[in-house]
């Protein structure tokens, strides 16, 4: 199987970068993940691409040209997908130009339900039954993109923004793995 050399961007903690490592090192697994973006120089997550040996790179948004840098860099290891993993940074229209329908997304919250930030605080106020999360293409609207696969995950009565976010994670795990099996798997 030839695998997709992979880009993962993250912005913090980078579970979800831990766990597509992990499944891509399965040869089954249509992905091979090539480098590691963070726009946090002191995103935790770098460290799982150091432990890993995957190359990583910390980008400045603020510089004027960071794009180019970024495009020129991502070019240069032949990526054909990215995986946002925690990203938190709006995917500008030029990038989306060169790389469109080639970006996928976790989001944790059952979309179109709870788009953007604070998700989980939103999904409480509402009084929600359920919430989840869902890995889906990324368009030029934000979290609007093609869904691919989505989690439904119960609230409890005493469920809190922490609790809510930890019971989400566990499964954000399971699916970003399996959402990219289903979108990518001939
Ligand atoms: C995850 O819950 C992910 O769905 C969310 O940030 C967390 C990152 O965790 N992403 C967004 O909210 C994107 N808008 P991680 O760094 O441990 O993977």
């Amino acid at each position: 199987m030839v695998k997709k050399n992979t880009c993962v961007f993250i912005s913090g903690y980078g579970s979800n970068l831990k766990a597509l490592i992990k499944s891509s090192r399965n040869q089954n697994f249509p992905i091979n993940i090539r480098l590691v973006v963070s726009n946090k120089i002191n995103a935790k997550g770098i460290l799982y691409a150091k432990k890993n040996s995957i190359p990583y790179l910390i980008i400045n948004t603020k510089k004027r040209n960071f794009e180019s840098i970024l495009l020129k860099e991502i070019k240069k290891y032949k990526i054909s997908l990215i995986c946002l993993a925690g990203y938190m940074k709006i995917i500008s229209k030029k990038f989306l130009k060169d790389y469109g329908k080639k970006i996928i997304n976790i989001h944790p919250s059952l979309l179109p339900k709870f788009k953007g930030l604070n998700t989980h605080r939103r999904a409480l106020n509402n009084k929600e039954k359920y919430s989840g999360c869902t890995v889906h293409f990324v368009n030029s609207k934000l979290d609007s993109g093609k869904i691919i696969l989505q989690k439904k995950v119960k609230i409890s009565k005493n469920e809190t923004e922490t609790s809510l976010a930890k019971k989400i994670l566990v499964q954000e795990h399971k699916l970003y793995p399996k959402a990219i099996l289903k979108a990518f798997n001939v």
